[in-house]
């Protein structure tokens, strides 16, 4: 009983602490070298963005450094048409319109998502099953809707998002886009973001694409596609990573068989995690675990650098003030993911990824 005032205070400093820091955001760091800038004729770098971090300081260090973004969450077909034909286009707009005030590209991100298809679309104006066609209808307008509305904003497109699924003998996800419509569902969602957009970039997108068996299913359902004639321009591989995993020889590996398909790469959603898999606790201080950060991140970006196919490098957050790696399961920990820390000062893993390019003949791309 007596311990509950001792918790209780205690929780309120977190929170009171918390909102400080909230209301007191630090300005980015100025005077160091843009990424953007020195990587300008190899990579786009880009960096996922909510629409409430674009007025603050995290808006300004993503326009400082990156010269691309994507929505982390207000493009996904649940938000984007919540109900039938009520569209939810003012949050997406307004990162629109921040890339373009400020020279940059976007990411379109994503027309298809099993996680984030509203219920909506499974059952008809009766409330029965809707049926495969009815189903597909509604694919091609919401695609119709979304990529029309962005056209010639949004240059490349994840087109499918997490499709694949190597436990499977036909490699992809048994979810509801499969049992109500098909395999098929695929090819018809790249017809119709190439119909509303002939000038997008249209890609596949998943996670975990370094594991051998993942990547041989990618392969194959890639193949397929391509065999088919479906416009399919590129594989984004998403790169949730940790200090720990993958290694870098499974990384060039896995965009050589994308690349030897003479399909565009891209690492869509960059993080590296300072945890191994499942662990409770940090495996060592930060002070050792920092600059191995930086060693990983420098070697990663010579790789990809390596690959001229490869046209972008795109992190999933701007700053460890905000990272997806410390919400849901894993809301306690306190991850470190990122290049920027939590005042937007950079880490051992900026100064990582802009070594890599240093010392790198003038050529561009
Ligand atoms: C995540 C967002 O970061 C979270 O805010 C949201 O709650 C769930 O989705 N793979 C993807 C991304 O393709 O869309 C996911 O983004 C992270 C995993």
């Amino acid at each position: 009983m007596t311990a509950y005032p001792a918790l209780c205070s205690a929780l309120l400093t977190a929170v009171f602490a918390a909102f400080l820091q909230g209301c007191t955001a630090p300005e980015p760091a100025s005077g160091i070298p843009s990424l953007a800038q020195a990587y300008r004729g190899r990579l786009r770098l880009g960096a996922a963005v909510e629409p409430g971090q674009l007025n603050a300081p995290e808006g300004r260090l993503l326009a400082a450094q990156f010269n691309s973004v994507v929505a982390e969450n207000v493009m996904k077909p649940s938000r984007i048409q919540p109900s039938e034909n009520e569209f939810h286009f003012a949050p997406a707009d307004a990162i629109v319109d921040f890339a373009q005030q400020h020279g940059m590209t976007v990411r379109g991100h994503t027309l298809l998502w099993y996680k984030r298809t509203p219920d909506w679309f499974w059952s008809d104006k009766d409330g029965q099953p809707a049926s495969r066609d009815l189903v597909l209808s509604r694919l091609r307008q919401h695609i119709e809707a979304v990529v029309g509305r962005y056209k010639g904003k949004v240059y490349t497109w994840d087109v499918v998002n997490e499709v694949i699924d190597p436990a499977q003998p036909d490699c992809l996800r048994h979810d509801q886009w499969l049992q109500v419509v098909g395999p098929d569902y695929i090819d018809w969602a790249f017809r119709y973001a190439q119909a509303a957009d002939p000038g997008a970039r249209l890609m596949i997108n998943d996670y975990s694409t370094t594991l051998p068996a993942k990547r041989l299913c990618l392969q194959h359902v890639v193949q397929g596609l391509l065999a088919r004639g479906v416009p399919v321009h590129g594989v984004g591989h998403q790169m949730h990573i940790s200090i720990f995993e993958p290694a870098v020889a499974e990384v060039d590996e896995t965009l050589a068989v994308f690349a030897r398909l003479g399909l565009e790469n891209q690492i869509t959603e960059m993080d590296m995690s300072l945890y191994q898999r499942h662990a409770y606790l940090l495996p060592d201080s930060l002070d050792r675990l920092l600059p191995l950060q930086g060693q990983r991140y420098e070697a990663l970006m010579k790789v990809f650098l390596s690959h001229p196919e490869l046209t972008a490098v795109t992190w999933w957050g701007i700053s460890d003030a905000h990272t997806s790696r410390n919400a849901g399961w894993d809301w306690w920990r306190s991850d470190a993911p990122l290049l920027f820390d939590s005042q937007q000062h950079p880490k051992p893993g900026y100064w990582g990824v802009l070594k890599a390019v240093q010392g790198l003949s003038p050529s561009v791309r």
